[in-house]
């Protein structure tokens, strides 16, 4: 098939391009490059042995993005174009609300008026908010979300189902992610954030490179085995690779279609430090801080939907998804920019 990545040069972006290479599909990427690199995709396309056709253009410009349909014959769009900080998102409600809808919104639109009704759409774990039950299994309650973030992956799920209830025709897969690390065993792709990361595994990567001092640890007296918060992490390229599953499910008109990837492992940030440690060889200083606003003690899913229904499931564990993560860090200290 041919498949439009909007984001496609961002972190799952770039990653999942490799993937529907692999299994044979051609790619165009949209993205503006608000929080990436068009090196990203450069070094793409030398992993791949082949060009990358990319667009910059942003999602809410809806000529632009008329143009791309016009040009291409587009089978499926893959949705990852979003502004994803959840602490950005607080302090600039009205940009994420904006930014995340109208892309959302122009996209669709466009897709509906060129005949293209297949989407696989970039949800969140965050749409559980404090879950319900754990492990989570995709028919958990979402729940309140806490961030304007996560609150427009949650309303998007729901523009997104109903625009498949008013016209059967469409293909709808929401993928929930839970807490994608690691990084290409290449090493020449990885996650490239902008200033002081906010997700952990960047912090430790950083810590350990020796660009930020230590890590803090936010908080040690949840109600987990050592206190410290536990999430479902997943490898950069599993992750990649529930995404060609998702196609398949397209072709075989799945009508909607939602599920959890993740591994269905916890582990604590400790668990990670200490992974992170023993399989790099190398020390990340860290203390504890007070908890985060925000923050929940445990999130972890039951991924067998995926794997019953789409045959997926995870094969990287977290000692790859460290030895991968360390691998892009060290051999890219200043990220794409080095
Ligand atoms: P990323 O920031 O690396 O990639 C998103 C890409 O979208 C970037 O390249 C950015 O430049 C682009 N973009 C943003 N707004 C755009 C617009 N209006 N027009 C064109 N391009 C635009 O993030 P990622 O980690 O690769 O995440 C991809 C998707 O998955 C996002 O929707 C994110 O919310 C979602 N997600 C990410 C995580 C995570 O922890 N990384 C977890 C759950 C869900
Ligand atoms: N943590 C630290 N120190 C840090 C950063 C994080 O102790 O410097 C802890 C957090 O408190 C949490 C765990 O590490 O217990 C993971 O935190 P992340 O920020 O890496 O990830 P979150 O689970 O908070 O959230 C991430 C994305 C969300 C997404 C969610 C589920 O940031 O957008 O995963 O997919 F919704």
């Amino acid at each position: 098939m041919q498949i439009l990545l909007t984001g496609g040069a961002g972190f799952i972006g770039s990653h999942t391009i490799i993937e529907l290479h692999k299994a044979g599909h051609s790619v165009v990427v949209v993205d503006n490059l608000v929080n990436s690199s068009e090196v990203a995709l450069q070094r793409v396309s030398e992993i791949i042995g082949a060009p990358v056709p990319f667009i910059k253009a942003d999602v809410r410009d809806a000529a632009a993005m008329d143009t791309v349909f016009k040009q291409y014959k587009i089978d499926a769009c893959i949705h990852f174009a979003g502004l994803k900080a959840v602490g950005e998102s607080v302090a600039k409600p009205l940009e994420y609300y904006e930014n995340n809808m109208n892309a959302t919104f122009v996209l669709v639109d466009t897709m509906r008026k060129n005949g293209c009704k297949n989407i696989i759409f970039s949800s969140s774990a965050t749409v559980y908010g404090n879950p319900a039950m754990i492990p989570i299994t995709e028919d958990c309650p979402k729940g309140e979300c806490t961030n304007p973030y996560g609150k427009t992956k949650s309303m998007l799920e729901e523009v997104l189902s109903d625009v498949q209830k008013a016209d059967p025709e469409w293909n709808v897969v929401l993928l929930r992610y839970f807490n994608p690390i690691g990084a290409h065993q290449s090493g020449r792709i990885g996650e490239n954030p902008n200033g002081i990361p906010n997700n952990l595994m960047p912090y430790i990567t950083q810590t350990a490179v020796g660009i930020r001092k230590e890590l803090g640890v936010f908080g040690n007296d949840y109600d987990t085995p050592d206190g410290t918060g536990v999430r479902d992490y997943i490898h950069v390229c599993d992750l990649a690779a529930g995404h060609v599953s998702a196609l398949q499910a397209i072709e075989k008109k799945c009508g909607l279609a939602i599920y959890n990837l993740g591994t269905g492992h916890g582990y604590s940030v400790l668990d990670v430090v200490h992974a992170f440690e023993k399989v790099n060889g190398v020390k990340v200083p860290y203390s504890i801080k007070p908890r985060r606003a925000g923050d929940i003690a445990t999130c972890y899913c039951n991924p067998a939907k995926a794997k019953a229904e789409l045959g997926w499931e995870a094969k990287y564990g977290i000692e790859d998804m460290c030895r991968d993560s360390w691998n892009w860090q060290k051999n890219n200290p200043k990220g794409y920019e080095g």
